[in-house]
């Protein structure tokens, strides 16, 4: 059983999904490991720590890849490189495959079985191997620091002989696993910190934190969250009158931190260009959503905007702007799961299809797309009937 870990191509991405720690672990479990020189570097291990660990490096990522049964990925493999993987090899990665799903048909053209590791459903069992939670919670810690980077005061209350610094206020839209890191560092650093989600769960757990809880809490906001945990498109009506709360609210921050996401859908809209206009100038906004459409007017992708003395931090992969520790959760995350897949006495793979992990992560399989959000829908045989009666 070989296991491939090819260097990332993507520019954006210093990950790296394997580690010295787990190469040493798939070993025991059996496996052969090949991890394409530098495919480290820019998460701090240099090659000379897989190679102690027990990994082969590979010159290239053919080399790594030529006849690995399991590929070790943090993006999903372009349609470039797909052709240097082994038919039939178990992709595993953070696939990102809504708005990319001719991608996901050339690695079912290729023969590939990818596995979406966002989609492990958020059960007991799956914590360990939940990427989306590992990965958020560092974007969210990171935020944090490059908001007070950016902040040309300081943070915390600072009682002097010179003069006392007032202390910053930070406010954080979303209170899911980055909102709440987010809350965490901020108040570690000395904010004072408030917080909004329209999910009623979230205000205990902020609250928790030591923060104030801000938010629209009406009828519609009791019912915001799905049986899965997360948050429900808002009504119209709902939004305007969040937006009035907010606008009041933001006006007196310094540093605003929006992580507002919901599953499958464009972020919502949240602080408007007036709102931005309102604060003060020096103040920083970081806008996690940026890749998913933003939470942010003027937020830009892969940039710092400065509007109007104001800075809109859009950072890309945030996660990977703190490479060395996201790549450790993430390999962990990973290996977590993969451990589940090999039978420990054959040293073989041995996936179990109907396994409710397997079956909620699989997106391509012998050569077809087989996701049900991605799979080619059937028509129905009526419809089939009434177009052909149409002819
Ligand atoms: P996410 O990344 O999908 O969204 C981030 C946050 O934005 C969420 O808290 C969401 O409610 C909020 N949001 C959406 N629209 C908003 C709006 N208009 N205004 C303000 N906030 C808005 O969420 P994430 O971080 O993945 O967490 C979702 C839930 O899953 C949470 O309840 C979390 O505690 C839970 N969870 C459960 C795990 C488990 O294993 N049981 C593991 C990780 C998270």
């Amino acid at each position: 059983m070989k296991i491939g870990v090819p260097a990332e191509i993507d520019a954006v991405e210093s990950r790296v999904a394997a580690t010295p720690e787990t190469v040493k672990k798939f070993i025991a479990l059996g496996a052969y490991v090949a991890v394409q020189a530098g495919a480290g570097l820019a998460s701090r291990i240099p090659d000379a720590e897989y190679a102690a660990a027990g990994a082969t490096i590979a010159p290239d990522a053919a080399a790594a890849l030529a006849d690995a049964d399991i590929v070790l990925k943090v993006r999903r493999p372009a349609p470039s490189e797909l052709p240097a993987y082994k038919a039939g090899a178990l992709v595993v990665a953070t696939m990102d495959p809504y708005g990319h799903e001719d991608d996901v048909r050339a690695m079912a053209g290729a023969g590939v079985t990818a596995i979406a590791m966002e989609f492990m459903p958020r059960i007991t069992r799956a914590q360990v191997m939940d990427v989306l939670s590992s990965q958020a919670n560092l974007a969210g810690y990171q935020a944090v620091i490059d908001a007070a980077s950016e902040y040309d005061r300081a943070l915390p209350m600072m009682m002097t002989a010179a003069g006392t610094v007032p202390a910053a206020r930070v406010f954080v839209m979303g209170a899911g696993v980055a909102g709440l890191q987010a809350i965490a560092t901020a108040r570690r650093l000395g904010a004072v910190v408030t917080a909004t989600d329209v999910r009623p769960a979230a205000k205990e757990q902020v609250e928790s934190l030591g923060a104030k809880f801000v938010a629209v809490e009406d009828e519609e906001f009791k019912q915001a969250e799905t049986a899965a945990g997360y948050a429900k498109p808002m009504s119209a009506e709902y939004q305007a009158k969040q937006a009035a709360l907010v606008a009041e609210h933001v006006k007196k921050q310094d540093i605003v931190i929006t992580t507002a996401l919901i599953p499958g859908r464009a972020a919502p809209k949240l602080i408007s260009a007036a709102m931005v206009a309102s604060m003060k100038p020096g103040s920083v906004l970081v806008d996690l959503a940026v890749e998913r459409g933003g939470n942010v007017e003027g937020s830009k992708a892969g940039e710092v905007a400065i509007v109007d003395g104001k800075k809109i931090v859009g950072h890309l992969n945030v996660a990977g702007r703190i490479a060395a520790t996201a790549s450790q959760l993430y390999s962990k995350n990973l290996y977590s799961f993969l451990e589940t897949l090999i039978d420990k006495n054959t040293k073989a793979l041995a996936v179990k299809w109907d396994d409710e992990l397997v079956k909620a992560t699989v997106l391509t399989r012998d050569g077809k797309v087989v996701h049900p959000a991605f799979a080619p829908k059937e028509e129905p045989k009526e419809i089939l009937v009434a177009a052909e009666g149409a002819n």
